[in-house]
């Protein structure tokens, strides 16, 4: 165990770390000195994330809708390291659509891989952490605090998340539990995610004219930057915050 870093003596779950800001997050969080559960729908792409890490990373294929994974996660978790301090509920999908063109079924995909996940994420990770204390990093989105058209599955989840993280932040506060709960709302980051959203969009220059022209400081952010927030809520640099929102935009928000 290394006993150096901010993170050092702990054990942190991140979710979706495969790629993008998981992955960005999990790279830190190893620099930092934490032992590392890294899960992601993609067992071949988190497994060779935690085995680029070294041997104080597991990676473990893991679908965060499904209650039964999640049992699964925290018990391989907890073999393996014996304890758990940092829960990052980062695993999420980006799919807008018009409302008229939203099935009910593709808007309860999106609300399960974005909402009912980090309800599951904040349920495990309380259990486990109660008696010991923690924190636990709820990635939401600056679309979680503003509205954007054609993506209305996506924002009411991430909306979600921030309600969600406070209700959570709340009940720990009240019940003596030592664990704090925070959301992250990033800007437009430089991911897999958004890479695919402007390739797929009509016009891919436009679209991103478009974004860069959204956020003031006048690009996309890199995943190592919403990473460096999920670390300052992670340690115990932010002792005394909990049930607050952590906004990386760019100023995307603050016009
Ligand atoms: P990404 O697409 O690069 O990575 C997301 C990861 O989550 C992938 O590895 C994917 O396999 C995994 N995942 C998806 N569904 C899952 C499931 N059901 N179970 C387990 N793993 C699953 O995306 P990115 O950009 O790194 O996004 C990470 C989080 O940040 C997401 O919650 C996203 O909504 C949020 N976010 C991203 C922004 C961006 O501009 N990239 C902006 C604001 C929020």
């Amino acid at each position: 165990m290394s006993t150096a870093g901010r993170l050092a003596g702990k054990v942190a779950l991140i979710t979706g770390a495969a790629s993008g800001i998981g992955k960005a997050t999990a790279e830190l969080f190893r620099r930092e000195g934490a032992q590392l559960i890294l899960s992601d729908l993609n067992g071949p792409g988190v497994e060779a994330v935690a085995a680029a890490l070294g041997n104080s990373s597991l990676g473990l294929q893991h679908d965060v809708t499904d209650e039964a994974a999640w049992e699964r996660v925290m018990a391989a978790g907890k073999g393996a390291f014996g304890r758990l301090d940092i829960v990052v509920n980062n695993a999420g999908v980006g799919r807008g659509s018009p409302l008229l063109e939203t099935s009910l079924a593709q808007w309860r995909d999106v609300i399960a891989a974005n909402l009912d996940s980090v309800f599951l994420g904040c349920r495990f990770g309380v259990a486990a952490m109660k008696e010991t204390g923690g924190s636990i990093v709820n990635i939401s989105s600056i679309l979680g605090i503003v509205g954007t058209p054609f993506a209305l599955a996506y924002s009411a989840s991430k909306g979600g998340v921030r309600l969600l993280t406070k209700s959570v932040a709340l009940e720990c506060a009240q019940s003596g539990w030592r664990i704090r709960v925070n959301s992250v709302h990033p800007g437009y980051i430089d991911t897999p995610m958004v890479q695919a959203s402007i390739a797929n969009s009509p016009a891919p220059d436009d679209r991103k004219k478009h974004l860069l022209a959204q956020h003031p400081i006048g690009r996309l952010g890199q995943a190592s930057e919403i990473a460096e927030g999920i670390l300052y809520l992670a340690s115990d640099a932010s002792s005394f915050v909990t049930g607050t929102e952590l906004v990386v935009d760019g100023g995307y928000t603050a016009r």
